[in-house]
């Protein structure tokens, strides 16, 4: 008789980088009990460790503009979505709250924003304006799908990064997020070109998503490790009451912790955040995602009287320690539980930087 392999078994053959059945991942993912999760967190630190010590990159979020010309289903940004006032930062805005940030100390920002059609310019001129003065920061863009020839001039104006999540590995599930003008090819499609632009790449999803499996989740991690982004964001879905999965319920914290750490496992060398979205879903979500195998955080730098306008999903922190302003207190709650913020650009440790 077969033996049935414990979730010890499957955990360490997973960080042995060994194939294993994803009906075993699987069955561990769809009801994580608290020593599977220990278990998973336990090796994630160490593969962690062994890499990046006990450092948390810290990264300065700006959330550009809330305009976007997309229909994600989950998403408050949505075109659609009438009832947002829409806000576009200026490039002088832009590069005062970068340069805000670079005087405490941050030297990695992460211009953030709906997917629009008009940004190739003034994106540019920004990108190019940070290295002019700020030319020691790392520079990462996330502003959607764009063409190749967009995606190009931005990296020679100067960006560094980019993220784009995947959303879902499995193409008929991101079907079920997004409306027909998206699609799971183009937007595969964007990563390919990124990459072969010389971007460090993040990809990323949602954990409980509508209609997303156990079996969903496990097919992320055989995707991730065929993609090897430099980066994976992971949060749980929150609904926005403005959107068509306004009803549906919240993603699961546990099960959220469990991906990174499986995704840790699978990718050693990768830069994890631990999001805004598992901190508004769990009051010390920041702190547990870092205990889970995450090693980045991304405090919002946003000028305050735009961050309410970003609401991708209802509830969504932007002050505290979510914030610049709580910086010091971030570092404080990650010292208490063994971590370093660190401000240092935090590249992938496979790339070289020129
Ligand atoms: N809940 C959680 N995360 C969300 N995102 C968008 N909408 C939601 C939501 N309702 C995530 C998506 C997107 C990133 C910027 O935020 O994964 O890529």
């Amino acid at each position: 008789m077969m033996r049935v392999s414990s979730y010890r078994d499957t955990l360490e053959q997973l960080a042995r980088s060994e194939s294993v059945p994803q009906s075993h991942l699987a069955a561990l993912i769809a009801m994580p009990t608290r020593e599977v999760l220990e278990y998973a967190a336990g090796l994630a630190r160490e593969v962690a460790e062994q890499h990046f010590g006990h450092k948390v990159y810290l990264r300065g979020l700006l959330e550009v503009s809330n305009v976007c010309a997309a229909g994600c289903y989950y998403c408050g940004l949505r075109a659609e979505n009438r009832a947002l006032g829409r806000y576009t930062l200026t490039t002088e805005e832009i590069l005062e709250s970068c340069e805000e940030g670079y005087g405490l100390g941050l030297r990695s920002f992460v211009l953030q924003g709906g997917q629009r059609a008009d940004y190739r310019e003034p994106i540019a001129k920004v990108a190019r304006e940070f290295k002019s003065r700020l030319s020691d920061a790392a520079l990462t863009l996330s502003l959607g799908e764009q063409s190749g020839e967009c995606y190009e001039e931005w990296r020679k104006a100067g960006a560094d990064r980019y993220l784009l999540r995947h959303e879902s590995a499995n193409e008929w599930h991101y079907g079920r997020l997004h409306p027909e003008s998206m699609s799971y090819q183009n937007r595969l499609g964007c990563l390919k070109r990124l990459s072969e632009l010389g971007y460090q790449c993040g990809a990323g999803f949602m954990v409980g998503t509508p209609e997303q499996t156990a079996l969903h989740l496990a097919e992320e991690l055989e995707f991730l490790a065929q993609l090897r982004p430099q980066m994976v964001g992971i949060g749980p879905f929150i609904p926005h009451s403005s959107t068509p999965f306004g009803q549906m319920p919240q993603g699961s914290v546990e099960q959220t912790l469990l991906m990174i750490s499986l995704v840790r496992l699978v990718l050693p060398k990768a830069l994890i955040p631990s999001t805004t979205a598992l901190a508004t879903a769990s009051g010390n979500g920041t702190q547990q995602g870092v205990l889970a195998g995450a090693n980045v955080v991304m405090p919002n730098v946003t000028p305050k009287r735009y961050r309410a306008g970003y609401e991708i999903y209802n509830g969504k922190k932007s002050f505290g320690t979510e914030a610049v302003e709580g910086l010091e207190h971030l570092a404080e709650l990650l010292g208490r539980v063994g971590y370093e913020a660190s401000l240092e650009r935090g590249d992938h440790p496979d790339f070289v930087v020129k």
